[in-house]
């Protein structure tokens, strides 16, 4: 009891320190975001084709912490005009939420068949987001690709690609007029490297195979908007690129290239091909020099000049740091995390959380922005996720002090080191469904009875938190906001 006291009263200092008082700029949006398995539900219904977290809950259920699946969910698909509320609710500019491919298009493809419920189903959510005044960003694919993609080896041929590309022209055709921002895929390193992991044959191999077909999807994508929808729509198209912060454990040389390797293999991946036309050089060096040193996909000339400079802002999923040494070991395998070569170790002062992945580093984040910012130039950065995990509770105060204190570190970043941040969306609207963790991992500002049938959803203290600073634009005093709904 004694420490806890004496850690709340450190914790209090330390933030209140902190805490920038400076305002977000006047045109500086702000959101939440969800993804389509994790929160709809209604898995099979009106005519809804099976996706690959379908499969994979329902075929692996022991991947799953608690064995649990989407089949229900939020239930969002019939509580649309509750989630609506909560939005207009907390005052969001804009609301993060991606289409479920396979409740558009059943068998993934066009020749299958158009699903006009689904169809429906988004087309008046976006009416009723656009009568609130709540922009809408869209993800088309948040890991749920259709089933057809397990058999047909996923992205690991080209074979679908044009599936992927005309399911875009089908959304931009059908939603585009009503959506500002777009994403093609989420965090397709995450996507290629966890998610799609449990379908590879050579895993050192595959993972590399999946993520140069979704660049070539992601750039096909870019120019079809440009060619048939931007003039009309006017649109700003990009990709959700996931990554961790790695700090350097020391300040020796092989430290300090081991941090970079890892930036460079999480975001650089990704996000080198789409800004200048092909992978990192650190990150071809390192599988080069690997025990198997051909596995890196090679960009032709003509690829390169299309896949290149095909993001209109950057979009970053930024939620944990690390410390990182040299791995002695790296050159022992053939794998993902050899090819990285690092070792990862926490800070001591870093407060850990449920997950072991996650650990409140809020200094990350003015790092990671002014890194993206060193390495791609000043492009305009929108943080489309970035949230804190507990286990159930209403009275979320660690959240809040996770977010007061990320929120202004991007202030610093805005301030003192002027990158160009010009929006932050906060994962996650509401407790839903999270991945292998199932339903024991909470990310919501709004709590989800999950138990029962009418999956009531009740404000957490975060939401007070989260209005106030959006309606203030600011982040001190807005610590214990109250009456929310
Ligand atoms: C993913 C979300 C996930 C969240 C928390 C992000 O990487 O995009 O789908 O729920 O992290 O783990």
């Amino acid at each position: 009891m004694r420490v806890a006291v004496v850690f709340s009263i450190f914790l209090t200092i330390r933030v209140a320190n902190t805490i920038s008082d400076k305002f977000f700029p006047p045109d500086f949006v702000f959101g939440v975001s969800t993804s389509a398995y994790q929160i709809e539900g209604a898995w099979n219904l009106s005519g809804k084709g099976e996706s690959m977290l379908d499969y994979l809950s329902h075929t692996y259920p022991n991947s799953i912490t608690d064995r649990s699946n989407g089949d229900i969910a939020c239930d969002s698909y019939h509580k649309i005009d509750e989630d609506i509320e909560m939005l207009k609710h907390l005052g969001v500019n804009f609301y993060r939420f991606s289409l479920s491919w396979s409740r558009i298009l059943p068998t993934g493809s066009i020749e299958g068949g158009v699903n006009l419920a689904g169809v429906k189903y988004y087309s008046d959510m976006l009416d009723k987001l656009k009568a609130a005044k709540i922009d809408a960003m869209v993800t088309l694919v948040h890991f749920d690709v259709p089933i057809g993609f397990i058999k047909e080896k996923m992205f690991r041929t080209e074979k679908l690609n044009q599936m992927f590309v005309d399911y875009a022209r089908l959304a931009f055709n059908l939603f585009g007029d009503r959506v500002k921002y777009w994403l093609t895929i989420n965090e397709p390193a995450g996507f290629s490297k966890d998610e799609m992991r449990t379908f590879y044959t050579d895993r050192g191999r595959d993972v590399y195979l999946t993520a140069h077909n979704i660049i070539k999807c992601h750039a096909a994508i870019y120019h079809l908007y440009n060619k048939e929808f931007r003039e009309q729509q006017g649109g700003k198209l990009s990709i959700a690129l996931n990554t961790d912060w790695y700090e350097p454990a020391s300040d020796s040389k092989e430290d300090i290239e081991a941090a970079e390797r890892a930036l460079m293999f999480e975001f650089g991946w990704i996000a080198h091909p789409l800004i200048y036309g092909d992978y990192p050089e650190i990150m071809k060096k390192a599988i080069a020099s690997s025990p198997s040193p051909l596995r890196l996909p090679v960009f032709t000339y003509e690829e390169k000049e299309t896949i290149k400079d095909t993001v209109d802002f950057i979009a970053l999923n930024h939620y944990s740091s690390f410390l990182t040494t040299n791995d002695p070991n790296k050159d022992v395998d053939r794998t993902f995390d050899k090819d990285i070569g690092i070792l990862k170790t926490l800070d001591p002062s870093w407060e850990t959380t449920i997950l072991d992945w996650l650990h409140v580093a809020p200094s990350g984040m003015r790092k990671v922005l002014n890194w993206i910012n060193k390495t791609y130039g000043n492009k305009p950065i929108l943080i489309t996720e970035n949230g804190y995990v507990e286990g159930g509770t209403l009275k979320d105060d660690r959240r809040i002090n996770y977010l007061q204190t990320y929120l202004s570190s991007v202030l610093d970043a805005i301030y003192i080191d002027n990158i160009n941040v010009i929006g932050y969306s906060t994962w996650s609207l509401m407790d839903n469904w999270e991945l292998y963790s199932g339903y024991s991992a909470k990310f919501g500002l709004y709590y989800v009875n999950f138990t029962s049938p009418n999956r009531e959803r009740i404000a957490k203290d975060s939401v007070g938190f989260y209005k106030n600073v959006l309606e203030s634009r600011h982040l001190v005093n807005n610590r214990n906001a109250g009456n929310h709904v």
